[in-house]
């Protein structure tokens, strides 16, 4: 800060902001803990990690990052059709734009989805700065970075044009997350707390009180080494990521576990379109359901049945390409007698498989464009040149989170989301593929920028209030297989009125425990739950299997929820 000029101030205050804790360490935390710096070099920047530095879901995300860059550095952005600036003949923001506004299945909101993919040039150009290297050439993995090169652009489903770029051909989460790491290790201005989970946010008043203005977010509540601590700060930033433990299926880590919806709940922050969550067509059907990219399918793969017979075009006409939630319903239809079988037989995998046929691309482009995907396949005795490989779809993005404007702030004063724990909105019901990685970097910067200017006002989201604990008494301990087989029966890619009403009764049942963890993935599969079962009709990832149609016209605006409180001033 310049001596003798005031600083920025914090949010309905006049003092300034001097620390932030960011909570979660994928590419939205990373990003914001550095541009914090970047902006302000005198602000402390926490960064708290409840595993390893690098562990993230963001380590496993392959297929890219979604943005349109000019094709050689140097030039300007591709603007919109008719822009001079802009190369309309190959691709353009405005397409970005609107595969992601069509994506979204009518819900998305134009405001965000024009902030993102405005920001997507910027944004690639900051990590580069950073030391991310992207693949250049035709088919990418050359490791050119020479600053000329062309960057290389790969096809993702429902991107009307190649526009996904990438790292290490298939690594790209991994390559960004050494780059990012490596910047924030550098810098002595974070501090970073590994093995520390974040249990409470504080507050300067009790949640959902209205008495004397909203309470502040005042730091956190922190678990380490069996000890508890408490940790201030000006402001807290949940970037926490997703919630893919809640269903039995997933690509994500072990520690994704909604800890950030979980947190904002219980601070009295408003939460939004909790109903779609995003399932990804493929994972290896294996222990522990690595992601197999959709870049694989955007290079020309192809989803067969037990027959080998492609099936995809009796579901849509764009085949293999077509949305996310099209073609995870598409399969888990096909794998339905075995996915809700008896757990016995879903473990044994009798049953019907579906498989990703990539035979036809051959053994050394395989290796090339998809060298980590080609090592995992090999790890499980499979040779995906060779064979096709079994695949199930796999809970992978929580479109919903707590609610916030476009640069990260919530209804709490002092909390900001971001990434895949925020909901600005700009997903809609579906998410884009590769537009998560743009999202962490493009509203981690805004957020920095907006905490670093002092905040801003706190923004007001109309809310129904939501008292979860009439839903019924807990009288039962559970395990978190329990609650994934519940989940993924009852609230996973298909759903009814029926099932739906059951998960809430079971849920309901359930004891929250004293594991942090289980806590708060219980209390996102009741959120969930409930917000599914509000929406009657489909839209995007939300699927009635009793009421299918989605409704003519724009769907219905998803309802954002907050915590009921008692005694709080209306
Ligand atoms: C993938 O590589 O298919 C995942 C990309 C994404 O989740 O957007």
């Amino acid at each position: 800060m310049t001596p003798g000029r005031p600083g920025p101030v914090r949010q309905g205050t006049d003092r300034p902001v001097r620390r932030s804790a960011v909570v979660g360490a994928g590419v939205a935390g990373l990003q914001t803990a550095l541009v914090l710096r970047r902006l302000d070099p005198h602000h402390e920047v926490l960064l708290l990690c409840k595993a390893a530095l690098a562990e993230s879901n963001t380590r496993y995300a392959q297929g890219g990052i979604a943005a349109v860059v000019p094709r050689r550095s140097g030039d300007r952005p591709a603007g919109t059709a008719g822009d001079p600036a802009g190369d309309p003949a190959e691709d353009s923001v405005e397409a970005h734009i609107a595969d992601t506004l069509a994506a979204g299945a009518g819900l998305a909101d134009p405001h965000a989805v024009a902030v993102l993919c405005r920001g997507a040039a910027d944004g690639v150009r900051a990590l580069e700065r950073a030391g991310v290297v992207f693949d250049t050439g035709d088919t990418g993995n050359s490791g050119d970075s020479s600053a000329r090169a062309s960057l290389a652009r790969g096809r993702e489903a429902a991107h009307s044009a190649a526009r996904i770029l990438h790292i290490g051909g298939d690594a790209t989460g991994a390559g960004l997350v050494a780059a990012l790491v490596a910047a924030v290790r550098a810098d002595e201005g974070i501090r970073v707390l590994e093995d520390t989970l974040v249990t409470r946010v504080l507050l300067d008043g009790p949640p959902g009180s209205t008495r004397g203005g909203a309470p502040r977010a005042t730091g956190v509540e922190a678990l380490s080494g069996g000890r508890k601590r408490q940790i201030e700060a000006d402001a807290v930033v949940l970037a926490t990521g997703g919630a893919g433990q809640l269903f039995e299926h997933t690509t994500n880590p072990v520690i994704s576990t909604g800890d950030g919806v979980a947190l904002a709940w219980r601070a009295g922050a408003v939460v939004a379109d909790l109903e779609f969550f995003q399932f990804h067509p493929t994972s290896l059907d294996v222990p522990g359901n690595p992601l197999i990219s959709e870049a694989v399918r955007g290079e020309g793969a192809r989803l067969v049945d037990d027959t080998g017979r492609a099936f995809m075009t009796d579901h849509h006409p764009d085949g293999d390409l077509a949305p996310r939630d099209v073609v995870a319903r598409a399969i888990a239809s096909r794998l339905a007698p075995r996915l809700t079988s008896q757990l016995t037989d879903r473990t044994t995998g009798r049953g019907p498989r579906v498989r990703l046929d990539a035979t036809a691309l051959g053994a050394a482009f395989l290796a090339r464009r998809f060298p980590s995907l080609t090592a995992l396949t090999a790890r499980h005795g499979l040779d995906w040149s060779a064979d096709p490989v079994p695949v199930v779809p796999a809970a992978h993005y929580w479109m919903g989170g707590v609610r916030t404007d476009t640069e990260g702030r919530t209804s709490v004063p002092g909390l900001f989301a971001v990434g895949e724990v925020a909901c600005t909105g700009v997903h809609g019901a579906n998410r884009l593929a590769s537009n998560s990685l743009l999202e962490g970097v493009v509203f981690g910067t805004r957020c920095a920028q907006a905490i670093t200017a002092g905040g801003g006002a706190v923004p007001r989201f109309d809310a129904e209030a939501l008292e979860l604990d009439a839903d019924g008494t807990p009288t039962q301990s559970f395990r978190r297989r329990d609650l994934q087989v519940l989940m993924s029966d009852h609230a996973g890619i298909l759903r009814t009125q029926d099932g739906l009403d059951l998960a809430r009764k079971h849920l309901a049942s359930y004891h929250p425990g004293t594991d942090p963890e289980e806590a708060n993935l219980l209390l996102c599969a009741r959120l969930l739950v409930h917000a599914a079962a509000d929406r009657e009709r489909s839209s995007g990832a939300h699927f009635r299997e009793d009421r299918a149609q989605a409704a003519p016209g724009h769907p219905v605006p998803s309802r954002s929820y907050v915590r009921a409180t008692r005694g709080a001033t209306p």
